[in-house]
């Protein structure tokens, strides 16, 4: 019999990572994604990954009766739950269209959990409800949240506190939120990867991208923090073992008996500065990435790591990969899009 999971924002980034990694070990996904962040590429590469096309719903989240038509169609044995905006610069000009998409999405999700008896969510959450940690930089998931410093941040950070008001009224059902540090890498295949639409904001894909000629240099946003070289850390995890660990929190879930509702980190455990970057790229590429040093971006955290040990011991889960495989497999994907 299949195994149906949902997976909302299946065609995204981490979303198509996770539908391989799930077909792999024996789940059938079934995307519902409307393309409006994500890119027919991506499909045309799940296709050559896979061999066939997967199941795919081009629907928007936010309405509620296309998604209710899913839920009747299909037995779901889960929902892993990525479809969201997620640009922080983005969401401070657009608050509505973020509160709206991100928490809109989430409640119809939840509400057809509970009226269908499916019984296990996973949620894409964030190390941006750590904000900057105070004292020790590596977080646990029982640091304290803070509120955050944008309107993405706080969809989050309310998706979270959502999620744990349902678990109050909804025991039965077991609920696990993924608090994603930062999310890096392609599939090894190179077939499948990040795909920004216009300037990218985060770090790797401007790397790649600068390396690959679209852009002149890098603009490292302050080199003056109180770190080990000046520019700030984060923990990058690359999205093969990210993907694994949905997979991971599924089995997981099923396997319980009774309804729970936890939160992980998803991180490797080890912080890596802008500059350490910098230098890992050159040396896995054999490039040189040209890069000015510019002043600091507003509201950036200085230093964050997970402490990764729940992942661990609850899930059986831990990162593989390194960031020189991330970097490597992140050029292979920037150079198959720049040959298309
Ligand atoms: C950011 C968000 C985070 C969100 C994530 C989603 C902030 C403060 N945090 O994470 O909440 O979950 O995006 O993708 O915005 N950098 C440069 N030059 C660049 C781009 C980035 O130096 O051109 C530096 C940044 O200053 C930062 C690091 O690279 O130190 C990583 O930046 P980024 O990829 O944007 O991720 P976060 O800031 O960690």
């Amino acid at each position: 019999m299949n195994k149906y999971v949902l997976v909302t924002g299946g065609a995204g980034y981490i979303g198509s990572h996770t539908v391989v990694a799930l077909l792999q070990q024996g789940y059938t996904p079934v995307i519902a994604d409307d393309f409006r962040n994500a890119n027919k590429i991506v499909l045309a590469g799940l296709r050559s990954i896979l061999g066939h096309d997967p199941l795919l719903y081009p629907i928007d989240i936010c309405d509620k009766q296309a998604l209710t038509a899913l839920f009747d169609k299909y037995t779901f044995e889960g929902v892993i739950h990525f479809a969201a905006y997620k640009a922080v610069g983005e969401s401070v000009d657009k608050p509505l269209e973020y509160y709206q998409n991100n928490l809109v999405g989430l409640i119809n999700v939840l509400s057809l959990l509970q009226s269908h008896q499916v019984k296990n969510f996973v949620f894409s959450s964030s190390c941006t409800v750590y904000g900057e940690p105070k004292g020790e930089k590596e977080v646990s998931e029982t640091t304290p949240k803070q509120l955050p410093e944008s309107p993405y941040g706080y969809t989050k950070w309310m998706g979270e506190q959502i999620i744990a008001d349902f678990h109050r009224s909804a025991p039965e059902i077991k609920l696990m939120n993924l608090r994603y540090f930062n999310p890096v890498g392609a599939h090894p295949s190179a077939l499948i990867g990040e795909f920004p639409i216009g300037k990218p904001n985060n770090l790797l894909p401007f790397v790649t991208q600068t390396a690959i000629g679209k852009y002149p240099h890098l603009t490292i946003f302050g080199n003056d923090y109180p770190t080990r070289d000046g520019s700030c850390i984060r923990d990058y995890i690359h999205v093969q073992d990210l993907a694994e660990a949905h997979v991971a929190a599924l089995d997981f879930l099923s396997k319980q008996q009774e309804g729970l509702l936890e939160a992980v980190n998803i991180g490797t455990g080890t912080g890596t500065s802008v500059l350490e970057i910098v230098a890992a790229f050159e040396r896995v590429t054999g490039l040189t990435l040209p890069h000015v040093i510019g002043p600091r971006r507003q509201g950036d955290v200085i230093e964050i790591y997970a402490n990764a040990t729940k992942g661990e011991q609850l899930l059986g889960w831990k990162a593989r990969l390194g960031i020189e495989d991330a970097l490597r497999d992140a050029w292979a994907w920037e150079q198959h899009l720049a040959a298309l």
